[in-house]
């Protein structure tokens, strides 16, 4: 197919083909599985724009990149892709890439634009037509209920690490099932929450721009609570709700192969992978991580082990790069905060209890992006494997994974986006994942990150993640040869098509 075809036609969908009879979690040949879900992600922030209209309240990604200094080349996210007034541009793109599935985000301070009270209907019919569109195109809505834009009036509140905040969110969440769970049946109630707690909380890198351990596990424990909070209300709501994840998770490896090492890397996948699975799951956070002292920073209450244990009825996890982990080396403090490459050192002279300790980084071994994130493709292998093992075999969607390349479009090329750097990173992660299926994974989703070029957090324009180029003069979407790429792989299930 050529750029021409792919942008003035549809093409076949997946289910159109002929394809070889398998089931979910039996990959044929180099096939997946026929029931396979591919699908892209976005997030409400990073891509609509319309930042103060149709009744929204403010965010605390608002305030925080209308601060100075906060975000690079002082850019904000007014007005990005404007995807709150493209909708039907963005939908039309998504079903000619093939796909089934896509993942999004909604704004809470759209549906309460305080974070309480009775919802502000612009922002639930402007989701709800939203949804339509995708349904009327066959592609499966995947919410994301909070993708890191708080509003700010309950961060002014003292945002997550005030426990108020689950009560608060299990009433959006409820509101979310009861106009919108007729027709979502597949939720997220957090995108990478360790994330957003430990930059926002911990290092300060994102809002509120706190850098405080004590704030950070608190924050933690309150998002915990949510989860499940979230889960239950969303779930009395509407009975079709299925519930998941969309963690951010990094395969760790020890260092040295020291039983100081072993057990670091475990404390770092206790804290930064599982940590809320676990207590989904369980009603315990994870014992590598827990003890008296963080479970008394955090304001653990006799009993919070029965609000944390709802079990997800399917896992999901973002995979982006690998880190590798040791015990203490004697570097103190909390480490540097860039987002998706961060280094956490040891937390030795500061109040961390040991049992919070260990010292991660992402090595530079193999290529890097251009966001400098290690290309790994191995590690989506052993991650995938290992959730697998750890948790019994759960259904799994793999709700982000993707890279940052700054290609641009090319006179030469007729305005096309070569980005064959892109294409190589999915096909060699996607091998890893496929090789994971066959193993028994029960893998039904991949969701590349993302449909567009966006706002990327902190970095601003500064990175290019898309599989669409976007020029943010003009709003205009040029789809990349990756793009093509992976409409393909979606249109015949296969990586060699
Ligand atoms: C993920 C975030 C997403 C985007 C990508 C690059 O971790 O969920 O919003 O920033 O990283």
């Amino acid at each position: 197919m050529n750029r021409r075809e792919f942008v003035s036609t549809s093409l076949l969908t997946a289910g159109a083909m002929t394809l070889p009879e398998n089931v979910l979690g039996e990959a044929v040949g180099s096939a997946f599985p026929s029931e396979f879900l591919w699908g892209t992600a976005t997030a409400a922030f990073q891509v609509e724009g319309a930042w103060n209209e149709d009744g929204k309240g403010e965010s605390n990604w608002d305030r925080f990149n209308h601060t100075q200094g906060k975000i690079r080349g002082g850019a904000t996210a007014d007005v990005s892709c404007d995807s709150y007034h493209r909708m039907a541009d963005d939908v039309a793109l998504v079903q000619r890439m093939n796909m089934k599935s896509y993942r999004f985000s909604i704004s809470w301070p759209r549906i309460q634009p305080t974070g309480v009270g009775a919802p502000n209907a612009k922002g639930l019919d402007h989701y709800s037509r939203f949804v339509d569109m995708l349904l009327a195109k066959g592609i499966r809505p995947f919410c994301t209920m909070y993708h890191w834009d708080l509003p700010q009036a309950l961060e002014d509140k003292g945002g997550w690490p005030n426990r108020d905040l689950a009560g608060y969110y299990a009433e959006y969440a409820g509101i979310l099932g009861k106009h919108l769970g007729d027709r979502i049946t597949v939720w997220a109630p957090f995108n990478m929450p360790w994330t957003f707690c430990y930059l926002g909380y911990g290092v300060g890198a994102f809002p509120p721009g706190r850098s405080d351990y004590g704030l950070f596990l608190k924050a933690m424990h309150t998002v915990g609570l949510a989860q499940s909070e979230g889960l239950r209300a969303l779930k009395a709501a509407s009975s079709k709700a299925t519930v998941g994840s969309a963690y951010g998770m990094a395969p760790a490896y020890p260092k040295t192969n020291s039983e100081a090492d072993g057990a670091a890397t475990a404390r770092y996948h206790a804290m930064n992978n599982v940590f809320f699975l676990h207590a989904a799951m369980t009603g315990e956070y994870p014992k590598a991580f827990v003890g008296e002292t963080p479970y008394r920073q955090m304001g653990f209450q006799p009993r919070d082990e029965k609000i944390l244990k709802a079990p997800l009825d399917w896992v999901g996890f973002h995979y982006y790069t690998r880190r590798i982990v040791s015990a203490t080396n004697g570097t103190g403090g909390a480490g540097s905060a860039s987002f998706g490459t961060e280094t956490e050192l040891d937390g030795s002279g500061s109040s961390r209890d040991d049992l919070t300790r260990f010292h991660a980084e992402m090595p530079t071994e193999g290529p890097l992006t251009d966001a400098g994130l290690e290309v790994y493709p191995q590690g989506m292998y052993d991650l995938v494997t290992q959730i697998s093992r750890e948790y019994d075999h759960p259904v799994i969607e793999i709700t982000e994974s993707g890279c940052s390349y700054l290609d641009a479009p090319l006179e030469s090329k007729g305005g096309g986006v070569p980005d064959a750097r892109r294409i190589a990173f999915f096909r060699s992660y996607l091998a890893e994942l496929q090789r994971a299926i066959r193993d028994g994974a029960r893998v039904r989703s991949y969701h590349a990150w993302t449909l567009l070029d966006n706002f990327e957090w902190a970095d601003g324009y500064s990175q290019r993640y898309g599989l669409t180029y976007v020029d943010f003069r003009s709003g205009k979407r040029m789809p990349k040869d990756s793009a093509l790429w992976y409409s393909k792989v979606a249109a015949t299930n296969r990586l060699d098509a």
